[in-house]
């Protein structure tokens, strides 16, 4: 990054400034375009090549706006001839008290405030100053003009606007007390799990409900596949739903990274339910492989937390996760969320087909008992920063774990790995074997999930293998469970609890144990390096 690159670009006629989220993919035509046209340039940007074009335009059209506002009208023109995607705000000197912006597959959101209108690509930036907001629409822009706004499409239709309500507060978008916004997220994660869950069960106690999905239970019962895509930590939460529904419901699964699927062209049975889980809902690749599913004619629902996210307005139906804005770069309690939902989903399918009335009631207790069983997980905090502080010096770490635990070694590594830059891989305990074990040694700490239940035993021999090969290892294992003495150099406890519940609980250890690893290594944990909080980039 270097400060020529850095935005605001202005134009080399110094008429237009311009701030762009997104890719312009024909920069390098228009920019030879405008070189010969005699325009220069700064950087080496595609938002400067954007901008210098608007003022192409601009100065190509005088007065002849056809009574439009020129200004207005040069940031159309100038889109007409972008491929790629952006999400922007121009300024121009002769028209001071106005700004023009407009989206295409990144976010734009508009606040209407007290005298005054602000623009931003995520709600959390906007709630300390206003909770009324306009989602603007892909291929729609919006010029302020002193006290006055108006929404036109490219094509130059009139858009009427629909103000919407942000439903959180201010207080959820400040760090309340926490060093880090990570660090508020872990630990309000009881409270967002009640809500994420609230008003979802039947009143029977024995199922899920949810009033979003626009399919009749019927329609629901009748796929007979379904289908997850998603992107990071996300694509983990699919993985441990993709674990719980083929356990409890019996119906196939398959999941995938929503980058691949979007270009890998699969095969799927037309009896397919799509899903796509996404806690921004602006995630480029979650999108587009939500619109190659639409295409083809299949059903989507979309588990997200942002209210009128484009994955939320896209999709066929879905659920909210309600969790309150997720502000920390790295996801925590979207994520156990993601699992919760995954969870219930799982439950409504299976009692949709076989799962007995006792065994829902028993499956909705454990549910609803989840945000204490996290309470109990949370309470180990200061016994994990105190193994974090001795391991913190370690550069390479290994997370395992089986079954629905595996996904969650993976997303163990992943926070690891996002926001202290220490190397780290998750793996199937039992896949270890097969190559990652050359890794083993003192100097490398293996984190092992090893929760009692029926391949316990399997857990404590993988466990075996790491010691006998002098690394060093961290258990996270049920309460009061035997290891076998001197297996592991430090052991975390989480409480005993349901299967559907496991993966939550055991996610707050890797959580607590990442971010305390990174605290004491020096991290900006909020923002760390390279990584945007939404990808709305391919
Ligand atoms: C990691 C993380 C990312 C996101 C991924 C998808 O902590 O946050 O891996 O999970 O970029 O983001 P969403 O869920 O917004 O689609």
């Amino acid at each position: 990054m270097t400060d020529a690159n850095a935005h605001p670009h202005v134009s080399s006629d110094g008429k237009f400034a311009l701030i762009h989220n997104g890719v312009i993919e024909n920069y390098s035509q228009i920019k030879a375009f405008l070189v010969s046209e005699n325009y220069t340039f700064k950087s080496e940007t595609d938002t400067e090549v954007l901008c210098n074009l608007i003022a192409y335009h601009y100065a190509k059209m005088g007065a002849q706006a056809d009574g439009q506002s020129p200004f207005l009208e040069s940031v159309r023109k100038a889109l007409h001839h972008v491929e790629g995607t952006y999400g922007i705000a121009a300024l121009c000197t002769e028209h001071p008290g106005e700004i023009v912006a407009a989206r295409k597959a990144s976010p734009l959101i508009l606040g209407v405030g007290d005298d005054e209108y602000l623009l931003a690509s995520d709600a959390s930036a906007l709630v300390s100053r206003t909770r009324n907001v306009v989602y603007l629409k892909d291929g729609e822009l919006v010029h302020i003009a002193g006290k006055d706004f108006a929404i036109s499409t490219l094509e130059q239709a009139d858009v009427s606007p629909v103000v919407d309500r942000i439903d959180w507060s201010v207080e959820e978008a400040t760090m309340d007390g926490h060093d880090h916004f990570m660090e508020k997220e872990i630990f309000e994660q009881p409270l967002a799990l009640e809500n994420a869950m609230r008003g979802r069960f039947s009143a029977d106690g024995s199922t899920a409900m949810f009033g979003g999905l626009n399919l009749t239970p019927e329609e629901f019962r009748n796929f007979n596949r379904f289908m997850f895509c998603a992107c990071g930590t996300a694509w983990h939460a699919c993985l441990v739903t993709e674990h719980l529904i083929e356990r409890f419901a019996r119906v196939p699964v398959e999941v995938d990274y929503a980058s691949e699927f979007r270009y890998r062209n699969a095969p799927l049975d037309p009896n397919t339910l799509f899903f796509v889980v996404s806690q921004s809902g602006e995630t480029i690749d979650t999108l587009a492989a939500m619109r190659e599913a639409k295409r083809k004619g299949f059903r989507v629902l979309a588990i997200n937390n942002v209210v009128g996210s484009s994955i939320a307005r896209e999709a066929d139906g879905g659920i909210y996760q309600h969790v309150g804005p997720e502000i920390g770069v790295a996801s925590t309690k979207a994520f156990t969320s993601q699992l919760l939902l995954g969870a219930m989903v799982a439950l409504y399918v299976s009692r949709l087909r076989d799962m007995s009335f006792n065994d829902g009631v028993d499956y909705v207790n454990a549910l609803r008992g989840a945000p204490e069983l996290v309470r109990r997980a949370l309470a180990q905090a200061p016994r994990i920063k105190a193994i974090a502080r001795r391991y913190a010096h370690y550069t390479d770490f290994l997370f395992l774990g089986r079954l629905s635990l595996f996904p969650i070694a993976l997303e163990g590594a992943l926070k690891l790995k996002e926001i202290s830059y220490i190397h780290s891989e998750g793996y199937p305990a039992a896949e270890m074997k097969h190559g990652p074990i050359a890794l083993v040694c003192e100097k490398c700490p293996s984190v092992f999930f090893a929760p009692k239940g029926e391949i316990f035993n399997k857990i404590v021999s993988s466990m075996q293998e790491i010691k006998a090969r002098k690394g060093p290892v961290i258990a996270i294992a049920t309460e009061g469970c035997e290891l076998p003495p001197g297996l592991a150099d430090d052991v975390i406890e989480i409480p005993d609890c349901h299967e559907a519940v496991l993966p939550i609980v055991a996610t707050i250890p890797v959580q607590l144990l990442s971010y305390y690893i990174a605290v004491e290594r020096g991290c900006d944990v909020d923002k760390p390096r390279n990584l945007a909080k939404s990808v709305t980039v391919e």
